[in-house]
């Protein structure tokens, strides 16, 4: 009998005092400040997470060159979402629980943003989405910030470009129902749009992913529009501006951030090519801090121009890492609020002020893609 409960002591003692040196090491006493970061790698928003990760990346190892934070070298620790739901909440718990960092980067999509947000706010530990822009990120708690803009602004934008610059007064709106940013920012357009005297001749929905939109583009040319507003993120953008071509509707084509990628006119080609999108940034616009980043980002990812994820997840880094350093503490409470207060720090994408909402009031830009590339067009203040 005692032997055979000394045999089952013996191993659970081992685990227990394993699990205590781990967590040890992770939580406090390491000589290294580990930050999560979560983006979507791989799946169908694949360079919404790598050009994100490239942006991150590059700000830690540049921290890292200049000795760090607090005496110590930050450790990124990166998990992939694969752009699906549910995948989130998963790869933060374990980034929180089994790795122990202290901060959390991400994500891009605000739908991933959400998931993961519940999780970092139970678990005291500070959130910085670079780059989603739905409202309800931030409201999930005060342990969640973001260092970009939001959609009511983001929508307006594009409204009052539909108004004045397209002279559009018909316009349908096509939203992906399967993401939150989407109908926000359908919502947000709409509002504004409206107030500009505008008619909203017919909504129609879709499911992110699809292949076929032909049925709704039949439907959307029927009701006879001067331009359609697409919320999507680019795979779909694409698709759809292939499809409306094949079906002869052809007014102008716009969106919002989620176009932004280089696969928008790999996969839409001459069909994207006129086309409009607001977004967080443009390399061909911007102080000598962002003209530096360019550069420096070429260098260190083999020529390749840094697009608004990359800069607004550069951002992300630099803002939690100063937070920590004001904190001067890795404590979640201290860094939050540290965060919290964060004024007219100077950044990639334009100064940044935290705001009672946690959210960034920043500028917006608005692209055209011309021969394959993205033209920039013009700057809109809040
Ligand atoms: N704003 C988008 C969202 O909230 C994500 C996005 C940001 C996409 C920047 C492209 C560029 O879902």
């Amino acid at each position: 009998m005692m032997k055979h409960l000394t045999r089952w002591l013996w191993p659970t003692a081992a685990a227990s005092l394993l699990l205590l040196a781990t967590s040890g090491c992770n939580k406090s006493g390491g000589d290294t400040i580990k930050i999560g970061e979560f983006a979507s790698l791989t799946g169908k928003e694949a360079t919404f997470g790598i050009s994100s990760h490239e942006g991150t990346l590059m700000a830690v190892e540049e921290i890292n060159a200049t000795g760090g934070v607090l005496g110590k070298k930050l450790e990124l620790l990166t998990e992939d979402t694969q752009s699906k739901a549910g995948e989130s909440q998963t790869v933060v718990n374990k980034l929180i629980a089994r790795d122990g960092v202290i901060g959390i980067l991400g994500e891009v999509a605000s739908s991933r943003s959400l998931e993961a947000a519940k999780v970092c706010q139970d678990s005291k530990i500070p959130m910085v989405s670079p780059s989603s822009t739905n409202p309800k990120v931030t409201e999930t708690g005060d342990y969640i910030f973001r260092v970009c803009f939001i959609d009511p602004f983001q929508g307006t934008v594009m409204a009052n470009f539909a108004t004045k610059s397209l002279k559009a007064t018909k316009v349908a709106v096509f939203t992906d129902v399967k993401s939150d940013y989407s109908k926000g920012l359908a919502k947000f357009f709409k509002e504004q749009f409206l107030k500009n005297g505008g008619q909203i001749v017919t909504e129609l929905d879709f499911n992110g992913g699809d292949k076929d939109f032909k049925a709704q583009l039949t439907a959307i040319k029927a009701a006879n529009p001067d331009g359609v507003f697409i919320p999507g993120y680019y795979t779909d953008a694409a698709l759809i501006a292939i499809q409306a071509k094949q079906l002869g509707l052809n007014v102008p084509l716009f969106g919002g951030d989620g176009w932004e990628s280089e696969k928008l006119t790999e996969i839409g080609k001459d069909a994207v090519e006129g086309h409009y999108f607001s977004t967080h940034y443009s390399p061909e616009v911007g102080s000598d801090m962002s003209k530096q980043f360019v550069e420096n980002y070429r260098k260190r990812w083999n020529g390749k121009s840094p697009d608004a994820l990359a800069a607004c997840a550069y951002d992300s880094a630099i803002v939690l890492v100063d937070a920590i350093k004001r904190a001067g503490t890795t404590e979640g409470p201290k860094v939050r609020d540290a965060l919290a207060a964060t004024k007219d720090f100077k950044a990639v994408t334009g100064k940044i002020t935290i705001n009672e909402q946690r959210d960034a009031s920043k500028a917006a830009v608005i692209l055209q893609v011309k021969d394959g590339k993205f033209k920039y067009l013009e700057t809109v203040e809040p």
